[in-house]
């Protein structure tokens, strides 16, 4: 009988091929995808870049600005799958800000402090927004109530891993949010960010998001249509 042996290189060849053949594609968000979608917050939390060791826990960005969303909406997250089932990009939202500021108070906070009660060590890092001030958005969604959201009720955040940047992801990822906001009869989608990431004010700029009125130049605020048609 014939016994079929394995050949190292035309595995590691069969390997590539199957990787170069890979293509990302955006889907819905899966349960599975939460350690990614933490990961991909982290590595893109430092005005764009990778916030890996700046404040005394890696959990903090995502337990802030990710996590909780994908826990209250997960049918309001897609990611960019690199075409293996990872994660490698998302885009995360909710449709009634004022609604996710209750759910936060009652549902989030108290899992919040428990996991993190005081700041930790200093880090040798020196960020703007501090471990303190960070803390506090943690347990003060108060600070997602902006004077617009009567028209502007949504809100996003937006992360893509360095290698899926620039490619046409981030436009559609907006693309499929205002969607699914738009058939949810959700008339006005906003974000705030930080002023000193230049390039992704530059894509926004680009989609057509404009500045809010209580946009400030050290805290912007920028909104759009999501083009729903108003009930008649
Ligand atoms: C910001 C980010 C979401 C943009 O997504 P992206 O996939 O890189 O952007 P796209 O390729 O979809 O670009 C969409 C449009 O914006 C333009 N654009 C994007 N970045 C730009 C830049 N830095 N300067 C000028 N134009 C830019 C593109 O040219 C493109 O224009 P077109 O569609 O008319 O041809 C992504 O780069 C990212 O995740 N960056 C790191 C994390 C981050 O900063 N998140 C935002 C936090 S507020």
């Amino acid at each position: 009988m014939h016994e079929q042996t394995s050949d190292p290189a035309s595995d590691v060849a069969s390997a590539e091929a199957a990787a170069e053949s890979r293509h990302p594609f955006i889907r819905g968000y899966r349960a599975e995808d939460r350690a990614d979608v933490a990961r991909i917050c982290l590595l893109t939390a430092a005005g764009g870049s990778d916030a890996t060791g700046v404040y005394s826990d890696d959990s903090l960005m995502p337990d802030v600005f990710a996590l909780p969303y994908v826990t209250y909406d997960p049918e309001l997250a897609f990611v960019v799958d690199d075409g293996s089932g990872r994660a490698a990009g998302y885009i995360i939202g909710v449709a009634d800000t004022a609604a996710f500021i209750d759910w936060w108070k009652r549902e989030w906070t108290p899992g919040f402090t428990a996991r993190h009660p005081s700041p930790g060590p200093a880090t040798g890092h020196a960020p703007a927004f501090t471990e303190a001030d960070l803390l506090k958005a943690g347990v003060d969604p108060e600070r997602m109530r902006i004077a617009e959201l009567g028209e502007y009720p949504a809100h996003l955040h937006i992360d893509l891993l360095p290698e899926l940047q620039g490619k046409g992801f981030g436009r559609r990822l907006v693309d499929t949010l205002r969607a699914a906001l738009a058939e949810r009869g959700v008339a006005g989608l906003h974000l705030g960010m930080d002023a000193n990431n230049t390039n992704a004010r530059a894509f926004y700029d680009r989609l057509g998001f404009h500045e809010l009125a209580s946009s400030r130049p050290t805290s912007p605020l920028l909104g759009i249509a999501t083009g729903a048609v108003p009930p008649a």
